[in-house]
């Protein structure tokens, strides 16, 4: 979780330090703040808050770096771990002699600071990224050299984390370090400079080449140039930015929404070829020896996981389990090698998912990544990694991710299928022919996003939601609950239609919000009745369906199609939009909810 960035140069650094705050705002924005090193000099801004409040403090100072003709800056955004989000335990940290920023969490932070207070050394932030500038300042009075200092601190830290820390005793230098957070370096296009961010995305048009770090290596970048302590790999970077512009939508969840019939066409770009399904990224012996699938993942990444538990077991006939990685991590979870372990993440970095990862890997498991981020830790870790092609989502509610992560994952299963000897090359062929309709239901409709934006109104108070649904429309539910709730902080659950009467039905009054997914071509009978007996209770149904419902107090009509899956993604827009104009009409941050951040890289 948090965000940072460095810059050493000759341009306005305070600038470039904010841009790509800005850029990694999604990482996390309870509080904000960055060291200027200028002529010797140091600055410090801090805000709480988005980093718009901790630009117009440094815009309302009289600080001015326009006409240094050198800096060195670090910067750093918040979701705060240890300690409150006040402007005290805001990054950077400051020391006698040192500023750090940190992304992560020191483990043995309690440890060190006991230990350091019998050293008189006094504490005020109640976080754990301040025992570093003090153990930085432990060991610089024993030896008064500042990379041998940093090099004993490092060692001393426990835990997941990157740091970037600037001393006042070698005013030139930024010393860095990676272990278990992303860190990423390069050098700048301008002569002298240096960059450092926590991903790439802020070093894209600043930058050309790119070292992502790998776990322990840590180093100096100075006007020297930059020493690290192992061999490092030069990749090149991404040269657009234009994914991350909202192109004229309200937020990016928006455009982000109106993107996935692309993105979704992008994620089966060569994957569809000569009436087969391909997967360049898997060997061909991958399923020999496996007689089960096991999926591990987080919050929507899961839900995508439970709708593909739903296809491989029915299309590849192979048993087929999921998990929510924080469960799976604790429960001594018992992994035999005729398993093939997939876990699926957007960012690639969440912390349970990546200990979930390591630990099938450990066991001598076959491991795939489904992943959107290329070079995250998932990829580089899993035996194989199948991308997403998403392109950068930038939304707290992740919506594309799921929709190019459910097709893949249905792919897979077709593949998978296929490899098995379960599906007839008719039916290969009817599924392939559906697949390609996918990116048509993911279109929006005027009518259905109007149609949205009319019900919001309605649906702004009462005492909760229930989003209902069968079989793989159970996820969906799950999935239209979860984004719910995380822009409009309204209460929602999803529930398994058929389950409603074994206990959620006595909450059921007209305040309660009946959200039903009733799918034409799966179970449909069954689930009418499901929402029969909520109407009968005197719930408010709001059906979502392409066969008009007379009961329902509201209806949004979806195309009608000829396969559940269609009928699925037509839904999943539908859901998205919904919460969307929920959200918008209650007044909330569409893109940066509340006590949310987009990447969960602390347990
Ligand atoms: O990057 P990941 O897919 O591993 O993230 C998992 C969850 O943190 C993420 O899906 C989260 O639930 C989203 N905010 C949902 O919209």
């Amino acid at each position: 979780m948090c965000g940072i960035v460095g810059y050493m140069g000759h341009q306005n650094s305070n600038q470039i330090l904010l841009d790509g705050l800005k850029d990694l705002e999604y990482r996390g924005y309870d509080s904000a703040g960055i060291a200027l090193l200028e002529d010797g000099k140091i600055n410090v801004f801090k805000a709480v808050g988005k980093i718009k409040n901790l630009e117009d403090k440094i815009n309302n100072s009289t600080f001015d770096t326009k006409n240094s003709t050198f800096s060195i800056g670090i910067g750093h955004t918040r979701w705060a771990t240890h300690g409150k989000p006040t402007e005290l335990n805001a990054h950077p940290h400051s020391g006698a002699y040192s500023y750090v920023v940190h992304n992560g969490i020191i483990e043995n932070y309690k440890e060190i600071k006991a230990e350091l207070e019998t050293h008189g050394h006094k504490f005020v932030s109640q976080t754990d990224t301040e025992v570093i500038v003090h153990l930085f300042e432990f060991y610089f009075n024993q030896i008064k050299d500042a990379a041998k200092a940093f090099k004993q601190t490092i060692q001393r830290l426990e835990g997941a984390y990157s740091i970037l820390l600037i001393t006042k005793s070698e005013p030139n230098k930024i010393f860095f370090m990676k272990h278990g957070s992303p860190l990423a370096v390069a050098y700048g296009n301008n002569t002298g400079e240096i960059l450092f961010a926590s991903s790439d995305s802020p070093l894209i048009g600043l930058a050309s080449n790119v070292v992502y770090l790998e776990d322990g290596v840590y180093g100096i970048a100075s006007t020297n140039g930059l020493i690290f302590s192992q061999d490092v790999k030069w990749d090149i970077l991404p040269n657009s930015k234009q994914f991350a512009q909202k192109d004229g939508f309200r937020f990016f969840m928006e455009k982000e929404i109106y993107e996935q019939q692309d993105v979704v066409t992008d994620s089966m770009l060569g994957r569809i070829a000569d009436k087969q399904i391909n997967f360049d990224e898997l060997d061909d012996t991958l399923m020999d020896g496996i007689n089960e699938i096991r999926i591990c993942a987080c919050g929507t990444s899961y839900h995508a996981g439970l709708t593909a538990s739903y296809l491989f077991e029915r299309l590849s006939k192979i048993r087929c389990s999921i998990e929510i990685a924080s469960e799976f991590r604790y429960k001594d979870p018992l992994l035999t090698k005729d398993t093939l372990f997939i876990v699926i993440s957007q960012s690639g970095e969440t912390a349970d998912t990546l200990e979930a990862l390591k630990m099938a890997k450990n066991a001598g498991l076959k491991t795939i990544v489904v992943c959107n981020v290329d070079n995250s830790s998932m990829t580089r870790i899993a035996h194989s990694t199948i991308l997403t092609r998403a392109g950068i989502e930038k939304g707290v509610a992740s919506t594309k991710a799921f929709s190019t992560q459910t097709v893949v994952l249905w792919m897979m299963a077709l593949y998978f299928a296929k490899i098995r000897k379960t599906i007839t090359d008719d039916k290969l062929q009817e599924e392939i022919r559906i697949l390609r309709e996918v990116p048509n239901s993911l279109k929006v409709e005027n009518e259905v996003h109007e149609k949205c934006r009319r019900l919001s109104k309605r649906y702004l108070h009462g005492h909760g939601f229930f989003f209902i649904g069968r079989d793989v429309f159970f996820p969906l539910a799950l999935e239209g609950a979860l984004k719910l709730k995380e822009i409009s902080y309204l209460h929602a659950e999803g529930y398994p239609a058929g389950e409603m009467k074994h206990g959620p039905i006595a909450l059921a009054d007209p305040e309660l919000f009946t959200i039903a997914l009733m799918p034409q071509h799966l179970h449909y009978e069954k689930i009418k009745s499901n929402v029969e007996e909520l109407s009968a209770r005197d719930s408010t149904i709001c059906a979502i369906s392409p066969l008009r419902f007379d009961l329902a107090d509201d209806f949004i009509n979806t195309k009608k199609t000829d396969h559940y899956m269609l009928e699925f993604f037509e839904m999943l827009v539908v859901l998205q939009l919904l919460s969307m104009e929920i959200s918008v009409r209650l007044g909330n941050d569409v893109d940066m909810p509340r006590n949310l951040a987009k990447s969960v890289t602390v347990e």
